[in-house]
């Protein structure tokens, strides 16, 4: 597949970009700027672009099989993420090109909880985290909203973290997944399985899921 990864030098991009190439897909990343651009296989095309950008969008999505937002506003400014969300779905919208959103884990409810939002769980989602948790919801909100563009939305668990590639995870939909231990947790390496899975083999078109051990 030809795929192109906005958010590429960042820790879930990053993985998704290593992931793809594992399997043979054609990538195209799109940088804000180009210091980083030799971080990249050289089977990887790099542009520069922005994805809060609507023509750069289009741009880089033309021909494309699909793109791969994964990109996280600096703290202070988190409504970029819902800018980035409407320049992706409006360029979207133009080339025909799906989108696999990674999102924010706000929008989903917690276990046992008569559906609480895990935006609304102090627990979960504490002062410090707050502003980037309302932009998720309000970024799978617009997904949800949105009826032209061929998008998916997944939910990382409360935490990614550099680990292990296992292969190994549940699949869900709209409730945080947990383990036994009360831990809602996924290794980066894992979560970019879960992408390329989805990249490959679309079974959330329109739909959110989310993934964790
Ligand atoms: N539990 C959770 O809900 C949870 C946990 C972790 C991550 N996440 C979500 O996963 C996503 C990715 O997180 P991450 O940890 O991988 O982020 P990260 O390491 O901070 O990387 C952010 C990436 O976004 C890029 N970027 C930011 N604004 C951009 C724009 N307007 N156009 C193009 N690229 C842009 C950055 O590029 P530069 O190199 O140019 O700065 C960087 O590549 C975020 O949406 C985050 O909210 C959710």
């Amino acid at each position: 597949m030809k795929i192109t990864v906005f958010g590429a030098t960042g820790n879930v991009g990053n993985r998704a970009v290593n992931e793809a190439l594992l399997r043979g897909h054609e990538v195209t990343v799109v940088l804000r700027s180009s210091v980083r651009a030799n971080d990249f296989d050289e089977a990887v095309k790099v542009v520069i672009g922005h994805a809060d950008n609507v023509t750069d969008v289009v741009k880089w999505s033309e021909g494309q099989d699909l793109v791969i937002s994964a990109t996280r506003p600096p703290q202070g400014q988190e409504n970029q993420l819902l800018d980035t969300a409407k320049a992706l779905l409006l360029g979207l919208e133009q080339t025909k090109v799906r989108l696999l959103l990674v999102g924010g884990a706000a929008s989903l409810t917690v276990p046992n909880s008569n559906g609480t939002l895990v935006l609304n769980d102090p627990q979960l989602v504490q002062a410090a985290w707050r502003d980037i948790a309302v932009a998720c919801f309000a970024q799978h909100q617009l997904c949800r909203q949105n009826e032209s563009v061929d998008w998916s939305y997944l939910s990382p668990p409360a935490l990614i973290v550099p680990g292990e590639r296992t292969g190994q995870f549940r699949t869900g939909t709209d409730e945080l997944l947990v383990d036994e231990q009360g831990t809602s947790t996924i290794s980066l390496e894992d979560f970019a399985i879960a992408l390329l899975d989805e990249a490959q083999h679309p079974k959330n078109s329109r739909k959110r899921f989310t993934v964790a051990y």
